[in-house]
């Protein structure tokens, strides 16, 4: 079997951040003005009183204090609560095309590349711009790439599954060197009225090239040892939007048009899921969790990333061994993982393991076992 390396990284990071003070000032705001504006019905017992949101039970229950997004004012805005980002005319690049631009020519320069080495793209994230075209072609044609590209989605883990089928592709010779790039726009999904989920995400994109590890020449080359895709359905995580919405009127603009989940049930199904995955995919690859310098883990949740390094380690992790990006960035799906390893990587030296893992709607997980070149 032909080796196979992650060459280079790139990041994208949206030019606005909002802490958690600032998002519950907007979310408490909204929440008065609408009990003020039920008052009578709450009175009357007719309707429920909403609930005011708590920056220090985002930062205990989750471990984020910030995020990114596109557009600060429309998620702060009490009367707005959504990003607003202008539709732009065909003959311009879409937004999510850019930030994969920007992320991918990152990444293309870290791996030492240019557009012409590449023969293939794959846009791998949780939302698409549209329908059709893929923003994948999108990409490739404003990078001026000779190939191919597809979108794919599987969520949280759009990236490692992509590196799977990029590394499958050029394994087999079907292609080079493969651009996998996560353009994430979390704040578009996100309902910012949600009490229990307003403060979850953030918006960024990443992007990482694959090609042989023979010739791979970045200067953090990583070869992808072993890699293991699993899925198994659940509607705890879930999104109801989609193309036949407008079949069913009565049904558009509701809150399951958007990001819903049962976030308990997701800690407790998807801990033991992926802490199994990671530990058969050591065991199966002959490799001991003793062995492993890091852990780049999906970034969803603190609490949830500290039992599984745990339960795989087999003792609480060091400082810096399965790092942190949540505090920054919050979750922002496909894209958390590589961040992660994108910004704590380039200090291990030849010859160290590690493991970066997604996991979230599907359930999905991708456990990808790197060692540094
Ligand atoms: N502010 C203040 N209190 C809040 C709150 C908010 N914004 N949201 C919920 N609470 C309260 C609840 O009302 C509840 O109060 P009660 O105990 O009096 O009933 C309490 O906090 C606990 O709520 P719960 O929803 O059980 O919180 P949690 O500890 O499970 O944390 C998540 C919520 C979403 C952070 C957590 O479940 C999680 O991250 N799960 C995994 C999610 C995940 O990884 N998803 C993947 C997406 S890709």
């Amino acid at each position: 079997m032909t080796a196979l390396a992650i060459s280079g990284t790139g990041l994208y990071t949206p030019p606005h951040s909002i802490s958690n003070d600032e998002l519950v000032t907007a979310f408490n705001t909204y929440v008065r003005n609408t009990n003020a504006a039920n008052a009578d019905a709450i009175a009357a017992g007719t309707k429920t009183a909403l609930v005011e949101s708590s920056a220090e039970f985002v930062v205990k229950a989750s471990g984020i204090k910030a995020r990114y997004v596109v557009d600060k004012d429309g998620v702060l805005d009490p009367d707005v609560m959504c990003p607003r980002i202008p539709e732009r005319p065909n003959d311009q690049l879409s937004i999510l095309a850019e930030m994969a631009v920007t992320a991918a020519r990152d990444a293309l320069k870290a791996a030492d590349r240019k557009p012409q080495d590449v023969d293939g793209v794959l846009v791998g994230a949780s939302n698409m711009q549209r329908a059709y075209p893929a923003m994948a072609i999108e990409v490739q044609d404003a990078l001026g790439i000779d190939g191919f590209g597809f979108d794919m989605n599987v969520a949280c883990s759009s990236a490692t599954f992509a590196l799977q089928a990029a590394a499958d592709m050029v394994a087999n010779g079907h292609a080079r060197a493969i651009l996998v790039c996560n353009p994430e726009i979390c704040s578009g999904h996100l309902n910012f009225r949600d009490r229990d989920s307003h403060f979850i995400f953030g918006d960024v994109a990443t992007a990482f090239l694959v090609e042989r590890a023979d010739t791979a020449r970045g200067a953090n080359s990583w070869k992808i040892v072993a890699t293991r895709l699993k899925t198994k359905f659940s509607n705890n995580i879930r999104n109801n939007f989609g193309f036949l919405n407008r079949t069913a009127p009565e049904g558009v603009g509701k809150p399951d048009k958007l990001f819903v989940q049962e976030g308990r049930k997701v800690f407790k199904e998807v801990v033991p899921m992926v802490s199994e995955l990671i530990v058969t995919h050591l065991a199966d690859s002959g490799i001991a969790a003793a062995q492993l310098k890091r852990l780049w883990l999906h970034q969803a949740n603190i609490g949830m990333n500290d039992l599984i390094a745990r339960r795989v380690l087999g003792r609480d992790p060091l400082p810096g061994e399965a790092p942190n990006i949540l505090d920054e960035y919050a979750n922002t799906s496909s894209a958390g993982s590589v961040i992660a390893f994108h910004k704590f990587s380039d200090d291990l030296k030849f010859g160290d393991i590690g493991l970066l893992c997604s996991f979230g709607a599907g359930y999905s997980a991708g456990s990808v076992i790197l060692q540094k070149l």
